[in-house]
């Protein structure tokens, strides 16, 4: 196995960034935890290997121009390598998520005893390294099986489906795993899978599609694949309590894809249809979990087209997370649209969205505040629960240089803002960079989040740390990190290779 001895030195002399503040993480309270994330589609490779079946995604890729994530990262082979990398950052913790296909490769049924096999090595590999993991149950991958049987998520047996793969999880490795998440951004997933269709399992109905779907109904389905998303993980939450959490001792959340939203412009108009994004897009997954119902405005608006909730499915849903995972990336503006000639979910809210500033969606710019907000807006809205922000990060282009400088400063402005917040009042407790290392992204490929660079043209996929990657780990050491202030950092900085 080939070490990588890193012995940098980092001129952040060179760079005159405009954040201020020195910070360390000793500035956050106590148990405040920092990871990284990943996700098994993305990372794991060995797509047909040891009884894995496909997935949705694999479908998918196979079916559209665009690189395969057939061996991806090459994780299944490579995990011992990436936990060590993981290790000598000096990460607290680690996302990451278990592929339903290669557990239960028919989505429901006989568990496959190598898949089992390769997450308890996995999850035993963090635990050895000290790194607290935080397991997803669902990061957008549905057995391709219960896709073709029944059409996934917009059938209500996904949720006893759904149930009995989290039993299998919960049993098998919640001895050592204490931090569940069971969806990744339901939001998202109903409105790109459901409305414009642009990912599996591509259901669209015209006029809305982005893409040509040969089924699907872009006005009804964004908002039944979702209720059924909340119920599933609301049934996954009653069962956890019934069956393991007191023995285990664990804690189980979902997650929200959170844009901050402010208006256009100061006009009453484009005010109110802030709030009405807001309600749409994290009051959707947010209302029914803390209130047990959908927000007001969505009942109005979308009126029957909206499932409604039982007494019993509400008092199910309502209070059934011990944590939120907030997922952000950028802010947007928001601008009241006069009115819609259609009903889908996009047109329902009547809103156009546009990036902040000049930057194009994928630039995305430093506007820290934008967290900051998200926070806010949870826990002044939202009663103020525990908070895991489980992805937060910058891309840049996959041939872009080690020296990532852009992604150090957004980095460090937005660490900055929840510590802010937290010093605030939000409960936030732990912030989880994404991604560890270049992923192949589920929307647009061209762009990596990583800290590591993997060379993809490379079979053994080499893994390079970026500056990013040094500047993380000096934080996670305890440097206190700025970017006006480089005397501050170390300049010689070499992570321990302290042995098991
Ligand atoms: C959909 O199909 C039509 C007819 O084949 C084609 O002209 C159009 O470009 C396609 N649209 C998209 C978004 O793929
Ligand atoms: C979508 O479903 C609604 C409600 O059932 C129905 O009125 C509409 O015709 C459907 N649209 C398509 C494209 O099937
Ligand atoms: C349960 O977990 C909490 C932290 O999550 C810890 O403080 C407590 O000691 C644990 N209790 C047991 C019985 O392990
Ligand atoms: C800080 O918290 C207080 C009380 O919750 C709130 O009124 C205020 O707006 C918050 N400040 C910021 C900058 O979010
Ligand atoms: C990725 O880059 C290629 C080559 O520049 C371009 O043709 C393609 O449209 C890009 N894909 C996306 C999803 O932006
Ligand atoms: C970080 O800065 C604080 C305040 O200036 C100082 O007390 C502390 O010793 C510094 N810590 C390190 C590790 O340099």
């Amino acid at each position: 196995m080939e070490q990588v001895l890193f012995l940098i030195t980092i001129f952040l002399a060179l760079y005159s960034g405009r954040c201020s503040d020195v910070y360390s993480r000793n500035d956050f309270p106590e148990g405040f935890v920092f990871g990284s994330a990943l996700s098994a589609f993305q990372w794991e490779g060995a797509v047909d290997e040891d009884g894995k079946m496909p997935s949705i995604w694999d479908t998918f890729v196979h079916s559209n121009a665009g690189p395969t994530r057939d061996i991806a990262c090459d994780g299944y082979h490579r995990y011992k390598e990436d936990v060590r990398l993981m290790y000598d950052m000096g990460l607290d913790a680690f996302r990451l998520s278990i592929s339903w296909s290669r557990l239960v490769p028919s989505g429901r049924g006989p568990v496959n005893p190598k898949g089992l096999r390769f997450y308890k090595n996995l999850i035993n590999e963090f635990r050895r390294h000290g790194i607290e993991p935080h397991v997803t149950l669902y990061h957008n991958d549905l057995p391709q099986a219960l896709e073709d049987e029944y059409g996934g998520w917009i059938d209500r047996k996904i949720i006893d489906d759904f149930t009995a793969f989290a039993d299998v999880c919960f049993r098998e490795f919640g001895k050592e795993v204490k931090f569940w998440s069971t969806i990744n951004e339901p939001n998202m997933l109903a409105m790109g899978g459901y409305d414009w269709g642009f990912v599996p399992p591509v259901h669209c109905s015209p006029p809305f599609g982005m893409v040509n779907c040969s089924r699907g109904n872009s006005s009804t389905e964004p908002y039944i694949a979702l209720h059924n998303m909340l119920l599933a993980h609301a049934s996954t939450m009653r069962l956890y309590k019934q069956k393991y959490k007191d023995k285990q001792n664990g804690s189980l959340g979902i997650t929200c894809f959170a844009y901050w939203m402010v208006p256009l412009t100061s006009s009453e108009e484009n005010k109110i249809a802030t709030q009405r994004a807001k309600d749409f897009y994290l009051g959707w997954v947010l209302h029914p979990l803390v209130f047990g119902d959908y927000p007001d405005v969505m009942k109005r608006i979308v009126g029957k087209r909206l499932p409604s909730f039982s007494k019993e499915e509400s008092d199910l849903v309502k209070d059934s997370f011990d944590f939120l995972g907030v997922i952000h990336y950028t802010t947007m503006y928001i601008a009241h649209l006069s009115h819609s000639h259609h009903e889908d979910y996009v047109s329902d809210m009547s809103v156009l969205m546009s990036p902040f500033g000049n930057s194009t969606l994928v630039k995305f710019d430093v506007l820290p505040w934008g967290l900051e907000g998200v926070l806010e807006y949870i826990k002044h809205n939202y009663g103020n629960p525990p908070v895991y922000i489980l992805e937060n990060g910058r891309p840049t282009n996959h041939h872009s240089s080690l020296n990532d400088m852009g992604r150090v400063e957004y980095l460090h402005a937005y660490i900055a803002a929840v510590l802010k917040s937290v010093r605030n009042g939000s409960e936030t407790r732990g912030y989880f960079q994404w991604s560890f290392m270049d992923l192949y992204e589920f929307v647009n490929y061209n762009y990596t989040y990583g800290l590591y660079h993997v060379d993809f043209s490379d079979p053994e996929r080499q893994r390079s740390p970026k500056t990013s990657a040094f500047w993380y780990s000096a934080f996670l050491k305890g440097s206190n990190v700025s970017l006006q202030e480089p005397k501050n950092l170390p300049l010689s900085f070499s992570p321990g290779f302290a042995s098991q």
